[in-house]
């Protein structure tokens, strides 16, 4: 049986020698140490010694198995090597040829100027409020003075998904849901970005765009206070040689109601092509709250008094960077917003 054992490791041995893959090396494991291998084979043979012999031939069997599963652990690891070295031979490398160039991304123009006017603002104590796109028709019109038969509905068609739900047309109705959940604490003053959807579609109208809402309600605001913001907003936003002008404008929601002109940043107000030979660029709307919508929203319009603007986000940021075509903004097209 002992010589049995050894002539079986001799013979497992030189297998292991003349083995060229790993594949080969795997069936000599299995031939021999496996669970209907030559080693349990012989081990069952066992039964067949004498009581006194059997500790003796166990242990030549295990020296045997251990002999037989370290050379088989070496030259795995050999044929391992052997294998990765010709690999790593057949690999040619050339260090000559350019490498893999990554894009990093940037912020899309849009974002980077919301996100500048959104600073701004914090810097004034202003904090920044959200409401929803799709949103109700009372908060988009009837709270801020346009009931079902106004007029000025005609200039901000949308798109409705029933009679009383829509794509909002501007971000005035977060004015109206904050004043709702803040009222009557004082003071209100936020900032509201966010899209906005009318039925337009030119080279300065998208159906979908982005305005930033301003409000600030308080005791005693008045439209100086509104001048004094938005003068610092221009100035930070278009440079500190910048000049502001109201115009007196209509909304429902306000009264009264101005149009704010900037200084045009192309010529600096003596007249170009830009401002139409003007001087002036018109960038909001705004005006004092009407006493109207602060009573809907919960406030008494005799003790408290309040601003509010909206801007165009695509209008400010064509603007700034001299862009002249607003589609430019949803083509996508890397060359373009690669630029900012
Ligand atoms: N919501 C107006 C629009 O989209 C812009 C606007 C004008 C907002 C005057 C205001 C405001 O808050 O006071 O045309």
């Amino acid at each position: 049986m002992e010589r049995k054992l050894l002539e079986m490791q001799a013979r497992a041995l030189a297998d292991l020698e003349g083995a060229g893959s790993l594949d080969e090396l795997n069936e000599i494991r299995v031939r021999y140490l496996g669970k209907k291998g030559e080693l349990t084979g012989v081990l069952r043979g066992m039964a067949a010694l004498k009581a006194e012999e059997r500790p003796r031939v166990g242990q030549i069997a295990n020296q045997v198995r251990d002999k037989i599963e370290d050379r088989l652990n070496e030259r795995t690891a050999q044929l391992k090597d052997v294998i990765r070295r010709e690999r790593l031979a057949a690999e040619i490398l050339d260090i000559t040829l350019p490498g893999t160039v990554f894009n990093v991304g940037r912020l899309h123009p849009l974002t980077a100027v919301t996100r500048q006017i959104e600073d701004i603002f914090l810097g004034l104590g202003f904090s920044i409020a959200e409401g929803p796109e799709v949103e109700l028709d009372y908060y988009n019109f009837e709270a801020l003075n346009l009931p079902k038969d106004h007029p000025a509905r005609d200039m901000q068609d949308t798109f409705f998904i029933t009679q009383e739900v829509l794509l909002r047309t501007h971000t005035s109705p977060v004015q109206v849901r904050t004043m709702e959940r803040t009222a009557p604490a004082l003071p209100v003053k936020i900032i509201a970005p966010g899209k906005v959807y009318r039925r337009d579609d030119d080279a300065t109208h998208s159906p979908m765009f982005h305005q930033v809402e301003g409000l600030a309600v308080d005791r005693r605001i008045t439209m100086a206070d509104l001048r004094g913001v938005l003068q610092v907003f221009a100035q930070q936003m278009f440079g500190p040689e910048t000049r502001t002008r109201f115009r007196p404008s209509y909304f429902p929601f306000t009264e009264p109601s101005a149009e704010v002109d900037i200084s045009c940043v192309m010529c600096g107000g003596r007249g170009c092509r830009v401002c139409s030979h003007t001087g002036w660029l018109e960038i909001l709307g705004c005006g004092m709250v009407h006493p109207r919508v602060l009573e809907m929203s919960g406030y008494d319009s005799g003790e408290v008094t309040g601003f509010a603007f909206g801007m165009g986000v695509e209008r400010v940021a064509m603007l700034k960077y001299g862009i002249d075509d607003l589609r430019l903004f949803f083509d996508n097209d890397i060359r373009f917003l690669a630029q900012f």
